[in-house]
């Protein structure tokens, strides 16, 4: 499904203390992966927890155009008849991911994979976002690209090959979607399919893999990286997944908590996942009162009740390499910074450039629109905090970013003046439920 509907501009204001408990949606990444290791393995797989977004529906659909039976079940709850590896169905339409970079990446993986033939689009945001970094190994595995818009971007007409090669491959970035696309791909292999990656990225879809029962192994590789090795054709047996709650939905309420004064929430049940926890390092660094309670385990991953107080918060230098742990948290994590006594110096954000939009020129400009001084230097944005404070009264552009919508809407909840996104359709692709979620805890959205 393409985003279509009309935009619609939402304005956010100054509320009282935020008080009370809030689970968040189902992880994104893991909702994602559940429909694709779901349609990769002969038989039933029971999701439940499904982040029920626009994005990760469109991966359901896709599915469905692959071969595969997909019914929803209860809330949050799916049922997938795979077709199993190998007996993927030639899509007869466009796979349309609308928003979605993951899914589509993801799925480019798959059909890479396969003796079939794709053609994968989505929305404008989508269509500028650079494929090449998934294509380049996939054609290396044997598949073929037919048809590319310029640069290597969708439309792209993909065609995959029945018996791709085993290979050995370093990603050029530190990115999961590279990672886990070439490990679907490789699924299909007669061998062993490896990847290298110099810094470690998010782990899903290997824990996955060997939760549906392919061997697969994960290995520290020099300081901060890893070593992934798969061994091609596995039988893969479903298995009932539970989807943990997403930590990148989750951060909109620890930040909004935070932010507004008198606040003292329960976020429950956030994935604690080390390769997705470096929000909350950076904000415990900077003076944050959480505290991390009820650990415990939910679909293979630790969980927690995180308890969130306003705070006072002190700019840090958050450092390159925790980028990849907190990769989708920069843009509130800038608008906390924004609060913050002294200066945030965010390091290595050049993956930012090429997410649902250019994040950090998007970043700088909303919140210099809100009278924060911000400036990207080279690759790094610097925020000058205003020590508990922010001017607020801005009208943010949120060129088809879900997260910029809900980053400068939790700025809005605590800044002097109101401020407005110019579209909050968006918001849907990710985190449905945000605005009942947020208003069950006090905040005020018109
Ligand atoms: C994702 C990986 C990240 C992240 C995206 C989800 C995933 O992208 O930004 O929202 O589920 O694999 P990269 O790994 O390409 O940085």
């Amino acid at each position: 499904m393409s985003h279509s509907a009309a935009a619609k501009p939402l304005t956010a204001r100054a509320c009282g203390p935020l008080r009370g408990r809030a689970r968040p949606p189902g992880d994104k990444s893991v909702s994602h992966r559940a429909f694709l290791l779901g349609l990769l393995s002969v038989g039933e797989t029971l999701v439940s927890g499904l982040l029920e977004g626009e994005d990760v529906l469109n991966t359901g659909r896709a599915c469905v155009q692959l071969g595969a039976k997909v019914e929803r079940v209860g809330e949050g709850r799916w049922r997938i008849h795979g077709m199993g590896l190998g007996s993927l169905l030639a899509p007869r339409e466009k796979l349309d991911f609308g928003n979605a970079g993951t899914g589509s990446r993801l799925m480019m993986g798959v059909v890479g994979g396969h003796g079939i033939t794709a053609r994968f689009d989505g929305d404008a945001s989508l269509r500028k976002r650079p494929m090449r970094r998934i294509l380049d190994p996939l054609v290396l595995m044997g598949a073929e690209v037919l048809e590319q818009a310029e640069g290597g971007r969708c439309p792209i007409l993909l065609k995959g090959t029945p018996e791709p090669a085993p290979i050995e491959y370093r990603t050029p970035v530190a990115s999961a979607q590279i990672k886990s696309a070439v490990l679907l791909a490789g699924l299909n292999a007669l061998g062993r399919t490896t990847i290298i990656e110099n810094e470690a990225s998010r782990d899903h879809t290997e824990k996955m893999l060997a939760f549906f029962g392919a061997s697969v192994t994960s290995e520290p590789f020099g300081e901060h990286g890893r070593k992934i090795a798969l061994e091609g054709r596995p039988e893969l047996a479903p298995r009932p997944i539970v989807v943990p709650v997403d930590p990148s939905s989750a951060a909109f309420l620890i930040a909004a908590a935070l932010l507004v004064k008198g606040s003292d929430i329960v976020v429950e049940g956030v994935m604690m996942n080390p390769l997705r926890s470096g929000f909350l390092a950076t904000l415990l660094e900077m003076g944050a009162r959480i505290d991390i309670t009820d650990r415990r385990e939910e679909g293979g991953e630790e969980v927690a009740d995180l308890r969130v107080r306003h705070s006072e918060l002190t700019g840090v230098d958050a450092p390159a390499a925790r980028a990849p742990a907190m990769i989708d948290e920069y843009l509130i994590l800038a608008v906390v910074a924004a609060f913050a006594k002294g200066v945030t110096r965010m390091n290595g954000l050049q993956e930012l450039r090429v997410k649902e939009s250019d994040r950090l020129a998007a970043a700088a400009a909303g919140l210099s629109a809100n009278g924060v001084k911000a400036t990207v230097e080279g690759d790094d944005l610097v925020v000058e905090g205003g020590a508990g404070a922010c001017p607020g009264g801005g009208l943010v552009e949120t060129h088809l970013d879900h997260r910029l919508a809900m980053s400068f809407l939790v700025m809005g909840l605590a800044s002097d003046r109101p401020v407005t996104v110019d579209d909050e359709t968006m918001i849907a692709t990710s985190f449905p439920t945000f605005r009942p979620l947020m208003a069950s805890l006090g905040a005020e959205f018109s």
